[in-house]
């Protein structure tokens, strides 16, 4: 009696604090902060006031962006902040300027700094590239581009039902963080975009990228130096340059990248499919224990591979082989169809082969008949059906 009692004080206490906890404080909602949601009139300084006050707030805080097309310059969004629970919910949509050269210099268009425990949810960011992407089409002197949203230096991380609208550089960066969780992500761009990479993770452990759509004009996912504990599963690429790790090694001294899983992916009409790609000339990088599993290939123009000789315009490594190493990578239930007769390249440095490649169960046809591979310094195993014909 005493037991059930106390039990159940005990859980009306919790019912309570967790009522109090959700209902912790109104949202800073940008529409009351001077926002105004007609696609004309600049809504920054309303931005940076709910993120002063949301940062500011010893307890979770919410900022709230209603329907309508919000208009915003370049920001950064820093912490460290008093709480570490910070929910952006966004309904509406924000709108990069029109003019290109406003934000084109800025590295970012949307930027988080230094902080923790930051969920993005929903909301659709228009980054306005197409113009800019005219201009460097054209071959003017145009400013490089903003990458639309950024994570630097952050831990737990969430982003989840965002739709990145052609960015004028890369989509989506995370760059030093930990502990990143994105899932239901939609990007879209055109496949002439340059430069506009979906998903860029560097110097980042533990993020996860679920459940999303990408198609753009440069790689669906690049994965650069310093990343480890990555999974990414179940994505939809292309049109885009495919889910690519690299390019690593354009530094002599650069973090390697380790434990990658792909898996579940359909690449559509891309240039790449699983790409591995490095510089030729000498680092201290490396990329090892990747798996690639479940991948449906479309039209793919180089459905596996992996390049060490990478340097356009020959330039900054005449002569030179690659120093990164890449060992212990999985190709497994790998199938479709090549755009090009040469389905898997595994065309690895002279210096550092390739080792512990495992081929498992890989069908992959050009015209209907069987794809061709080729290998150079690249050692490993095949099992099951691998079509091409292993050259391991
Ligand atoms: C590899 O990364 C996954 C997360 O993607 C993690 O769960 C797993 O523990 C890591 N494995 C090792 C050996 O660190």
């Amino acid at each position: 009696m005493a037991n059930s009692t106390s039990l159940i004080v005990l859980s009306l206490a919790f019912v309570f604090m967790i009522n109090s906890a959700l209902a912790a404080k109104a949202p800073y909602n940008v529409a009351s902060l001077g926002g105004k949601g007609d696609g004309k009139t600049e809504s920054t300084k309303a931005f940076i006031s709910a993120w002063a006050k949301a940062c500011a707030s010893a307890e979770p805080a919410v900022i709230y962006v209603p329907r309508g097309r919000f208009l915003l310059h370049n920001v950064v969004f820093a912490g460290p902040c008093k709480n570490n629970a910070i929910t952006f919910r966004i309904a509406g949509t924000l709108v990069a300027p029109s003019d290109y050269r406003v934000i084109g210099n800025a590295d970012n268009w949307i930027s988080f700094e230094d902080v923790e425990g930051v969920t993005i949810s929903g909301g659709i960011l228009d980054g306005k590239g197409t113009d800019l992407w005219a201009c460097k089409a054209a071959g003017k002197s145009c400013p490089s581009g903003a990458t639309t949203l950024s994570f630097s230096n952050s831990n737990d991380i969430k982003v989840s039902g965002v739709i990145s609208l052609n960015s004028q550089m890369f989509h989506i960066v995370i760059n030093g963080c930990h502990n990143v969780k994105m899932q239901s992500v939609k990007v879209s761009a055109s496949g002439q975009s340059p430069n506009t990479d979906g998903i860029h993770v560097q110097m980042s452990s533990s993020v996860t990228i679920l459940n999303s759509k990408i198609a753009t004009g440069d790689d669906c996912v690049s994965i650069g130096p310093g990343t480890s504990d990555l999974w990414i599963e179940n994505i939809k690429c292309g049109p885009g340059h495919g889910i690519s790790i690299g390019s690593l090694g354009k530094d002599q001294e650069e973090a390697g990248v380790q434990n990658v899983t792909v898996k579940s992916i359909t690449f559509f009409n891309t240039q790449n499919g699983l790409r591995i790609k490095s510089w030729g000339r000498p680092s201290t990088g490396f990329a090892k224990d990747i798996l690639f599993q479940h991948a449906v290939m479309l039209n793919v123009q180089n459905p596996i591979v992996i390049d060490q000789n990478y340097c356009p315009d020959n330039k900054g490594c005449p002569g030179q082989v690659s120093g990164v190493k890449i060992s212990d990578v999985t190709y497994q239930d790998i199938h479709g169809t090549s755009a090009t007769e040469v389905a898997v390249k595994f065309d690895c440095s002279s210096k550092y082969p390739c080792s512990n490649i495992k081929m498992k169960d890989v069908k992959l046809t050009y015209k209907n008949q069987a794809a061709e591979a080729s290998c150079s310094h690249a050692a490993g195993t095949s099992h099951g059906t691998v079509q091409p014909t292993s050259c391991l």
